[in-house]
């Protein structure tokens, strides 16, 4: 089986995993110091947050070289010995890329605004004011106000769904494809095992730009782009064909190279990003349906609803995958609580497919306090309601505060302030203490990634729901490891055959039992039957 189809991936954002030279940023040898840690917690594969050379705009997220490496995060020499370590230990490392948009720095960009009859112009999205001078249409950018701005010197205005300086691609030009798969191919000759790619179902638009549609469900202090409902900025027909033409650059190379899309659509929307058997897209369209409608409602009956759909819904060909967070959306920990948490963790594990899970999470990392002195994501300093206008919501900052390795000074992240405030629990939540501890968080992921890799049933068997009270989602893989989930905070009993407890979400309990289930308050059993 191909290795992607049961790798349990791990995000780190590299501004905040380990800075290895003093000026409070993680880099890539700090990376690279940590293989030892990454290769014991049990992951398969490491996706890194964006590293290569940006004015920092959106910290990375804006692109001004998609072949290069970000002085800060160190030189494409140290990318090679990350690499070359990393495979070393048996670690697979996945890149992110960035093709919707690039900085405003990129010299595309600065060659396309240059003048209208640029040989460039047509590689970003450009279009004449409206007769009183305001933009196109009435299409609204994630990070606030509209996705054009005004280039004065030329008179037109540009697209833009993020920031003004990540100004969009245009991917119906052909000469703009063919540059981006020439970046993919310089990372994959390098021996990169595949990209997690970057808002790939924004990658086109309607090609007569027609104004959207008001959402009614906005309500006043919501972001401006939900303002609309977006048949015409996203999930263009023409977007499923360009990421199967991206998946043919990644069959060029060997080695089972993967692509994993970062797509935040319903179920119906979702699965054509896998393609067709004929003509595949992504080999991991992302899930992310737990951490929003999982979330919000963080019961048994809602989630078993949620698995149950996306089985159903998955064509035949196609390796589920799931996530519980990223450097978007707050902490699971602060969303669910730490006893949740546990039992979150026992569901991503052992749902069918490929995890992904963040960084941190591990220990039970928290949002981070931020002072709104010290808030940094552009999102929140743009926004209304943000820390900008009332000093109030940090934006991204809280669920990308430094790594917490140890009790000492600034978590063993830095010898220098960190560039966002370390979460003061450090002191009690940190990766040496959880360490030496046999039922900590970090050794129930440790534990619950040993019992995956060794059950069978567990990596490739199918799913079925399983009978459970209420307050209880259970279900049986491989119709012989049942994985029983206690949401609520009372006890609570089910029937069963005879099994064995392979682990229990509290560590602390083992061995046979018959006929009935007790489960504890917020506990998780895994049990071969
Ligand atoms: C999605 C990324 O996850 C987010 O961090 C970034 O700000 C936007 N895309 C823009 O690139």
């Amino acid at each position: 089986m191909e290795w992607w189809k049961t790798a349990t991936i791990y995000q780190i954002y590299p501004r905040s995993f380990q800075d290895s030279n003093g000026d409070g940023i993680g880099d890539l040898n700090g990376i690279k110091s940590r293989l030892y840690y990454l290769k014991d917690l049990g992951v398969d594969c490491l996706w890194l947050s964006p590293f290569y050379k940006s004015p920092m705009k959106d910290f990375g997220y804006d692109v001004a070289d998609y072949c290069s490496v970000d002085p800060m995060f160190g030189s494409l020499k140290d990318f090679d010995g990350l690499l070359g370590e990393a495979h070393k230990l048996g670690l697979k490392l996945v890149v992110d890329l960035v093709p919707n948009h690039t900085s405003d720095q990129h010299q595309w960009f600065k060659e396309s605004r240059s003048s209208r009859d640029n040989p460039k112009r047509d590689w970003y999205v450009w279009r004449d004011p409206k007769p009183d001078g305001s933009p196109p249409n009435n299409w609204m950018a994630y990070f606030g106000g509209p996705s054009w701005t005004l280039d004065a010197k030329t008179g037109q205005y540009y697209l833009h769904q993020f920031l003004p300086e990540q100004p969009d691609l245009n991917w119906r030009n052909p000469e703009v494809r063919e540059a981006i798969y020439e970046a993919m191919r310089f990372w994959l000759r390098k021996g990169v095992d595949g990209f997690r790619i970057d808002v790939i179902w924004l990658l086109v638009e309607d090609g007569k730009f027609r104004d959207e549609p008001p959402n009614p469900n906005w309500k006043e202090g919501e972001v401006d782009r939900f303002r609309h409902l977006h048949p015409y900025q996203e999930d263009q027909p023409e977007t499923r064909e360009i990421v199967q033409e991206m998946r043919a650059v990644l069959e060029e190379f060997e080695g089972n190279r993967v692509m994993v899309g970062e797509i935040y659509l319903p179920y119906d929307q979702l699965m054509p990003y896998y393609g067709t058997l004929e003509r595949p897209g992504c080999h991991l369209p992302f899930n992310f349906h737990l951490m929003f409608r999982g979330m919000s409602n963080w019961t048994a009956e809602n989630l078993r609803g949620i698995v149950e759909e996306y089985e159903t819904n998955l064509p035949a060909f196609a390796t589920p995958n799931w996530v519980l967070g990223n450097h978007d959306q707050h902490r699971l920990a602060t969303r669910i609580g730490e006893a949740q948490a546990r039992v979150a963790a026992t569901l991503l594990f052992t749902l069918r497919g490929s995890p992904t899970w963040y960084y941190g999470d591990e220990i039970g990392m928290t949002d981070g306090p931020i002072p709104p002195e010290k808030v940094q994501d552009p999102a929140a300093l743009r926004q209304k309601g943000s820390a900008g206008e009332h000093g109030l919501d940090p934006g991204r900052d809280p669920e990308r505060t430094p790594m917490q390795w140890t009790p000492h000074a600034y978590a063993g992240f830095s010898t220098r302030e960190p560039w966002l405030p370390v979460n003061p629990n450090y002191l009690e939540r940190n990766v040496e203490a959880q360490d030496a501890n046999s039922e900590s968080m970090l050794t129930l992921v440790r534990t619950l990634l040993v019992v995956r890799k060794e059950s069978k049933a567990l990596l490739e068997g199918d799913y079925q729901t399983y009978k459970a009270p209420d307050g209880v989602f259970a279900y049986l893989r491989g119709g012989e490891v049942l994985v029983a989930l206690n949401f609520s905070p009372e006890a609570k009993a089910m029937n069963l055959p005879q099994g064995e407890i392979l682990l229990s979400s509290f560590l602390d309990r083992y061995g046979a039992v018959k006929d009935r289930l007790e489960l504890r308050p917020n506990e998780a059993v895994i049990l071969q039957l």
